[in-house]
């Protein structure tokens, strides 16, 4: 499946205030599956669609083990505890989503010990883990000396790492997020074992250089190579799109744990499918008409938190990376795409089994 990456995010304007919903307010779906296996499966951070709301929404479903904020930008300064909060306002209830899923801070930024700061004073806010990034790939943010750049310099990653180990308390995992490389693969195993060495807890790959892009395909294999050489608990990424999929990312990287991106955007159910695969058992994807629930759930959880007159363009989002999966939210897609009054488009969403009725 080729999906674009879908940036084009008209990012809603937060409201004020937070509510920071308690857990025992959320209905968590009754029948999500909640056991553990070994193998873990993560929720990727994805900048400008993945924010708490959505963090939200996804782990009521079950089967994601944590998830990653967007991310924190580390220039200058030690930034404000209200940057830390609005990016994770999880601080506010233990660092969790409301279904009890530990969220960790992802910052990104070029300098050791600036970004060792920032860490810190995540970690003193109440965050369960700290992510650094270095696989961003965009442009602005690379020439700004953040993300995937600094790849092309391993002993910058081994620095920055470390200096950020050194400065939160070793009770608090750290977390390290990169690809292959920026050009090419060359650089590949020097970078692993420089994370190693500066004292990561774990090590998610996203198994493509930073020139692939997102093209597929990625390749698991190399996270099998790094494997041989290296300790450090490793957690594959890229291109897992079905259960499928998953089970071919572990054969081929030899790693159980997976991190998932796009794929649980078009399959919010993927988690929870994969986990039950994990026990042995077998449950029914989600339906076009659960789907429609969960889009009215978070439109109700968009209105909670942001600005009303933004609210309708979360589900517009969203709705672009069901329809690869749905072709009914391509359909819905089309009925709504150009409403911007959140009441009218609840009313499109509780009549959309019955197309008919509005046109009527
Ligand atoms: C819109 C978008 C935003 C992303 N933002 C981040 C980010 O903030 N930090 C990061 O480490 N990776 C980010 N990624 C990369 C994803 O976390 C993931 O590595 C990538 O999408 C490959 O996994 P997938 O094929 O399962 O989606 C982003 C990807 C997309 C498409």
């Amino acid at each position: 499946m080729t999906i674009p990456p879908l940036t084009n995010h008209d990012k809603a304007a937060p409201a004020q205030g937070h509510d920071g919903c308690a857990p025992q307010q959320v209905r968590v779906y009754s029948d999500a599956v909640t056991a553990k296996t070994q193998a873990r499966i993560l929720l990727a951070p994805m900048e400008g669609v993945i924010d708490h709301t959505m963090r939200d929404l996804l782990t009521r479903l079950g089967g994601v083990d944590r998830c990653v904020t967007e991310f924190l930008r580390v220039s200058q300064e030690l930034l404000p505890p209200r940057v830390f909060h609005r990016i994770c306002p999880e601080l506010a209830t233990g660092g969790q989503t409301a279904a009890g899923v530990p969220v960790y801070l992802q910052l990104l930024g070029g300098h050791p010990q600036l970004v060792a700061e920032n860490a810190a004073r995540g970690a003193e806010l109440g965050a369960p883990g700290i992510d650094l990034n270095f696989g961003c790939p965009a442009k602005t943010v690379n020439r700004s000396d953040g993300g995937s750049v600094i790849l092309r310099e391993p002993e910058r990653v081994h620095a920055i790492v470390a200096a950020t180990r050194r400065a939160v308390p070793e009770s608090v995992p750290l977390s390290v997020k990169i690809r292959l490389g920026f050009e090419d693969r060359s650089q590949f195993l020097e970078i692993v074992a420089g994370v190693e060495a500066a004292g990561a807890s774990e090590l998610v790959v996203h198994a493509r250089t930073r020139n692939d892009g997102y093209r597929p395909p990625a390749y698991w294999e190399e996270i099998d190579r790094a494997r041989q050489h290296c300790n450090l608990p490793l957690i594959a990424n890229g291109e897992i799109w079905s259960v499928e999929d998953a089970h071919r990312a572990r054969g081929e990287s030899g790693t159980e744990d997976l991190m998932l991106g796009r794929g649980v955007l078009c399959r919010p159910d993927l988690p929870r499918l994969l986990r039950a695969a994990d026990l042995g058992e077998h449950r029914p994807a989600l339906d076009f008409e659960e789907i429609r629930k969960l889009l009215l759930t978070y439109l109700d959880i968009t209105l909670n938190h942001y600005d009303p007159r933004y609210a309708t363009n979360p589900i517009k989002q969203w709705l672009g990376y069901l329809r690869y999966y749905y072709p009914q939210a391509a359909e819905l897609f089309t009925r709504i795409k150009r409403l911007r009054d959140a009441e009218t488009l609840r009313t499109v969403l509780q009549t959309s089994d019955t197309p008919h009725r509005l046109a009527a």
